[in-house]
């Protein structure tokens, strides 16, 4: 039969389009052997020992991701965001330098705090964003790898890609992307020269809240990769067949789920963007956010869904907002289905570099009025609450 080629959308909506050869099934089988079964001679029908190795079902989610990721990479799934972060420092080599974005998932900041000196990685936080400052922190022959998360947690700074992976190869550094939040929807690192892209596949590639899972992909099939796939095997870092088939099956709305939650969050910064009770609305689909220019050539289709916003009227007005809200839900994560608000700087500690009066909107599919109207009505009655607390002072005062 004639092949045509087709888009990504349609590949990721029809999970690569191949039925399943015994049943004739759309819906791809489960499979969940642990082990396979050995013939007279000694080998194995299909080269398939034991899953801690592979496994035929998170195989089907791992041709999906890199279908869509770009041409030619490979995918490896893990057990979950932080596992398939960690398997790409651990591949390191002790002594190594690591160069990391500033601001990032705070997870992998407090593991790299944790476990890197353990591990003998030398770890070196620096502004993605600012070129000059990478390129003065990279020292020649020592510098093993550059991580960088764009649009990056919870601020949602913007580095730009082209220019920083031109950078880091000239110096021969190996530069690793965490896509979570652009998705290849948005953003495909690799055709920015990128060498692994990293998930959460836990957020928008499942997008329904209920799978714990990650991803590495790697531009080129080198000894890295054979050494983070050995990381995965060996560890038994690896994902379960039954979230491994939800993860399939989640990437399958992943274009309609990412496009409608850009739209929503761009409308809904753009609603509250000169709100008198915001002193920010962060979010790179703005014009006035200062990586929108490298967003607006390195993103296309939307800017994303996450967004943050920080309160005129500091921590307590942004506690205030988020007991008032009543269709955003208060909790932690991003990328789902449903919207989420959350005080970053009350859940990482105090520790985080994430000031007091930020809140994280995570936009899901909803009707964008709705989410208006709720966030609108808590500013609305943070405010009024505040005003009453501060006549109570007033006259207590007296
Ligand atoms: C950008 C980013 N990377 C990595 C992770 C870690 O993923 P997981 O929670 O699936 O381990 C997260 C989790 O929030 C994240 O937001």
């Amino acid at each position: 039969m004639e092949q045509r080629s087709v888009t990504r959308e349609t590949l990721a909506a029809q999970a690569l389009g191949e039925a399943d050869p015994a049943s004739g099934g759309l819906a791809p089988v489960i499979s969940p052997a642990t082990n396979y079964e050995r013939q007279l001679d000694g080998s194995y029908r299909q080269d398939r020992v034991y899953t801690r190795a592979d496994n035929p079902t998170y195989e089907l989610a791992e041709r999906l991701l890199a279908a869509l990721e770009g041409a030619g990479c490979a995918c490896a799934v893990f057990a979950s965001g932080m596992a398939a972060a960690t398997a790409v420092f651990q591949s390191l080599i002790p002594g190594d330098h690591v160069l990391v974005s500033r601001v990032l998932y705070w997870g992998v900041r407090k593991w790299l705090a944790e476990f890197a000196l353990t591990w003998g990685l030398d770890v070196e936080f620096t502004d993605t964003a600012d070129l000059g400052a990478v390129a003065a922190a990279i020292r020649p022959g020592r510098t093993r790898l550059l991580w960088v998360e764009t649009p990056a947690n919870p601020m949602w700074e913007v580095t730009d890609l082209a220019a920083i992976c031109a950078l880091a190869h000239a110096a021969g550094v190996r530069v690793a992307v965490d896509n979570t939040v652009a998705t290849p929807v948005l953003t495909r690192p690799f055709e920015h020269g990128a060498d692994l892209v990293v998930h959460s596949a836990t957020k928008y590639l499942n997008g329904h809240s209920d799978v714990l899972a990650g991803a590495v992909l790697t531009a080129r099939r080198d000894p890295f990769w054979e050494r983070i796939r050995s990381w995965r095997r060996n560890a038994g870092a690896v994902l379960g067949p039954f979230e491994a088939w939800l993860l399939q099956r989640g990437m399958r709305t992943l274009f309609l789920r990412v496009h409608r939650a850009s739209e929503s969050a761009l409308a809904i910064a753009a609603h509250f963007h000169d709100h008198p009770a915001l002193t920010a609305v962060l979010y790179p689909g703005l014009p006035s956010h200062p990586g929108h220019q490298i967003a607006a050539r390195q993103m296309s289709g939307g800017f994303g869904g996450m967004l943050s916003i920080r309160l005129a009227g500091g921590a307590e007005q942004a506690t205030a907002v988020l007991h008032a809200v009543r269709v955003f839900k208060r909790a932690t994560s991003l990328g789902g289905v449903e919207s989420l608000i959350e005080h970053r700087a009350e859940v990482e500690g105090p520790s985080s570099p994430v000031p007091a009066d930020l809140l994280r909107l995570s936009i899901g599919i909803e009707t964008v009025g709705d989410l208006i109207a709720d966030l609108d009505g808590a500013l609305s009655a943070a405010r009024r609450g505040a005003a009453r607390r501060g006549a109570a002072r007033r006259g207590t005062a007296r």
